[in-house]
């Protein structure tokens, strides 16, 4: 039989043969190794602009501020890209830096910038700002299509509509939209009616953008199974996390292959300063601390703080500070305990693989049986995680 296809993602100027985008993830674990190889491979290899002036600061050895640090993590992955598209996911959350990472990113010839964690509502106002306004793509990261609705009317006031648009669902990794447990395990909120709901606002606009699947994309035939929904491409952040390429050290990928479905939870009071629902592996050191109450609230790096205040700064009954744990987790901060997130997913990972292997597995039909993963479908984990 001849071998399926996948159909190229084109998102303005941007042609990725494989319509697969490398979620963002922050702190440093889509690092410029991981993001460039997924490039490389024919997907679209996405950085974080989080936690980035520490990051780059430390591997260049010299001082980097938020701008000049989201300009050279784009040069560093675009040297290992081929050509490759790179983005950058920059969190509407990360309040202070917000224009300087967009800016930043400019300057380093970002291709798309995805942007999600709030609606990133002056997006195009910033763009604006750069030279390159024109070249780069808008891709705002949406949970419903009322947000799509919204995002739609505020940027076209700026003349600029979205060049495409991530459908986050509730099995993502990291933060998920929704507050409350229960809006998180509500069956209307599945990814399939989220995306429904969007592509709906999107032919009601006539705006003919690529939608795109994310949260529990897991195999090829998941893809399949999106792109015969009306999407034109998947993001997917867990499967690339267990990667040699990612930024994840060596306790995070073993704890990785090694997690059962119920080391899995969504974050709750405690839970993340953004106020979203924040998945997490159970056993991470700093969020068994926070559980118990045990850490003093404090902020001494100020990503989250908007007017002064974080919900992790004075009390840690509501909040923990997910900034200085996920630095931890990534070994930039040695007086903190490690904070690993996950997607829903995570559960069935069971070996790490190289970025080419894994886009293999994703692009070829049938790889899976051929090097024997232990699968359940999306379907039975959705409904399992929904009941
Ligand atoms: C470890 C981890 C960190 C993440 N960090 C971010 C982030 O900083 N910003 C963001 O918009 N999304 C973040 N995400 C979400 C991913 O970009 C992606 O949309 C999501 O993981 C897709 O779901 P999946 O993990 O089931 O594939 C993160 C996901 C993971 C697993």
């Amino acid at each position: 039989m001849m071998l399926t296809m996948l159909p190229e993602l084109v998102i303005r100027n941007s042609k990725m043969k494989v319509p697969v985008i490398q979620g963002g993830m922050g702190i440093g674990l889509s690092s410029y190794s991981l993001a460039g190889a997924v490039a490389r491979e024919g997907g679209m290899g996405v950085l974080s602009s989080a936690g980035l002036d520490r990051i780059i600061s430390n591997r260049h050895g010299r001082k980097f501020n938020h701008r000049q640090a989201a300009a050279q993590d784009v040069v560093d992955a675009k040297k290992i890209a081929n050509g490759g598209i790179i983005g950058m996911n920059i969190m509407v959350a990360v309040i202070n830096s917000y224009e300087d990472s967009v800016l930043g990113s400019m300057d380093g010839g970002v291709d798309a910038i995805i942007s999600g964690a709030g609606l990133p509502m002056s997006l195009p106002e910033i763009v604006k700002l750069h030279p390159r306004a024109d070249e780069v793509a808008l891709i705002p990261i949406v949970s419903s299509g009322r947000a799509a609705e919204v995002i739609f009317k505020r940027w076209s006031r700026s003349g600029r509509l979205p060049d495409a648009l991530v459908v986050e669902g509730p099995l993502a990794g990291g933060h998920i939209a929704w507050r409350e447990l229960e809006q998180a395990t509500d069956p209307a909120n599945h990814l399939e009616n989220l995306l429904k709901e969007v592509l709906d606002v999107c032919k009601t606009w006539n705006l003919d953008i690529p939608v795109v699947a994310a949260g529990g994309v897991y195999t090829h035939e998941d893809i399949l199974h999106f792109l015969s929904l009306g999407c034109r491409g998947v993001q997917m952040g867990t499967r690339f996390l267990a990667t040699h390429e990612s930024g994840a050290n060596s306790d995070y990928k073993k704890l990785l292959v090694d997690c059962v479905e119920s080391d899995i939870e969504l974050s709750h009071k405690p839970g993340s300063p953004c106020g979203m629902l924040f998945r997490v592996l159970k056993q991470s050191p700093f969020y068994l601390e926070a559980q118990e109450f045990a850490r003093a609230p404090k902020c001494n790096k100020g990503y989250l703080l908007n007017k002064g205040n974080c919900a992790a700064k004075l009390e840690n009954d509501k909040a923990f500070c997910i900034c200085n744990g996920l630095l931890a987790s990534i070994n930039l901060e040695p007086n903190e305990k490690k904070l690993y997130t996950v997607g829903q997913m995570a559960h069935r990972i069971n070996k790490i693989l190289s970025v080419k292997e894994l886009m293999g597995e994703l692009t070829i039909p049938n790889f899976k049986a051929k090097i024997n993963l232990s699968e359940k479908s999306l379907e039975e984990t959705n409904k399992e995680f929904l009941q």
